[in-house]
């Protein structure tokens, strides 16, 4: 390689350096060794509860990956979206972006209570989200990292906080920017962690605006390659099918890989949150373009999950640990 080709490489590898930092965080107060004397068999017992869910129906590693985000965007990783409604609490399950929506909340109670039996009254719900959506990750083909222990749980939930801290899939880049960085996190999380969607499905109702009047003029978003909106037409009608469900990554739905960059890059994003990331941001176009080219690097990235995991925990003496992850202890 002649010399100034050699600069040229060398200058442009530094040039895209700063877009790869993605060095895995810290858990802060929160560490892995956290119940290794209280409840030694902890991780084990939610790692094979999920196993076995994820065995009878691939989709479950994906619905507990979401979990814990919708979880982690309101007050903080607390389990406050595992709280059922009752006289004091208002529920998060019936948000906008849960209501018919959020699932894996049998899958948590199962470990619960096997949990409650090994060690009574000690692993927080909040950490057995945490735990469920790595081994999520990993069963479904995706990075693994040591999961940050020792969250407690919110005595109250939020709905107005989960309607709006919780990004929307008709929300503008910068919206859905912001609310990222609102919880701490930055753009190179929010291009990584979306790559969440290379499992996992999601309901007509959630993209439809695309397919049909994507502007308010009767005329569908351009951004989405013709073809593949003719095909998903047939099953999202212009009205009615609301609650139908297509996958997010059609090239390898129940795999976690970097098919979705790719397809991100084909303009076959499912969700207009996922499209923008191509369309309107010249900072995120060159992310996805690398995690498109190279798994490993978003794999690597990715375990910028633990940065997700420890929004604002509950530590200490703070919250409490639920014995029924649907209730608070005392009502
Ligand atoms: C960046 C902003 C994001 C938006 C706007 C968004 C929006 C959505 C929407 C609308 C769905 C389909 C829900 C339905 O139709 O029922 C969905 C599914 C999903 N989301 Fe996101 N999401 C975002 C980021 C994330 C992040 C950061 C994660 C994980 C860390 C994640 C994980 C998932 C998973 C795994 C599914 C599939 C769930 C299932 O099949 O049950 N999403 N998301």
């Amino acid at each position: 390689m002649p010399h100034s080709m050699s600069l040229f490489v060398v200058a442009s590898l530094l040039a895209f350096a700063p877009l790869c930092l993605c060095a895995k965080s810290s858990g802060g107060y929160l560490y892995p060794q956290f119940y290794d004397r209280s409840c030694p068999k902890a991780t084990e017992i939610v790692r094979s509860i999920v196993a076995k869910a994820v065995a009878e129906e691939a989709r479950m590693a994906a619905s507990l990956i979401r979990l814990h985000f919708h979880d982690c965007f309101v007050k903080g990783c607390d389990a406050s979206i595992l709280l059922d409604g009752s006289r004091k609490i208002t529920t998060e399950k019936r948000s906008n972006p849960n209501r018919n929506s959020a699932r894996g909340f049998e899958v948590i109670d199962e470990i619960k209570s096997a949990l409650e039996k090994e060690c009574p009254h000690t692993v927080s719900c909040a950490d057995i989200l945490a735990l469920s959506a790595g081994d999520s990750t990993v069963l479904a083909g995706g990075s693994s990292w040591e999961v940050p222990l020792g969250r407690r749980d919110s005595r109250g939930a939020s709905l107005s906080g989960s309607n709006n801290n919780i990004p929307a899939p008709n929300n503008t880049f910068q919206t859905i920017l912001t609310k990222f960085k609102v919880q701490g996190l930055d753009l190179v999380d929010l291009v990584a962690l979306s790559g969440s969607h290379t499992i996992g499905d999601a309901r007509c109702t959630s993209f439809r605006q695309r397919l049909y009047n994507q502007n308010g003029n009767g005329k569908p978003d351009f951004s989405l390659e013709q073809n593949y909106a003719g095909k998903l037409r047939q099953n999202c009608p212009r009205s009615g099918g609301d609650q139908n469900l297509f996958v997010m990554d059609f090239v390898s739905p129940a795999k976690f890989d970097n098919s979705y960059f790719k397809l991100l890059l084909a303009s076959k994003g499912l969700l207009n949150s996922d499209q923008v990331l191509v369309t309107k941001s010249a900072a995120a176009l060159p992310l996805v373009k690398q995690y498109a080219a190279n798994n490993q690097l978003f794999f690597q990235c990715f375990l910028n999950m633990i940065k997700m995991s420890n929004i604002s925990p509950l530590t200490g003496n703070k919250g409490e640990v639920r014995r029924i992850c649907r209730r608070v202890n005392s009502q």
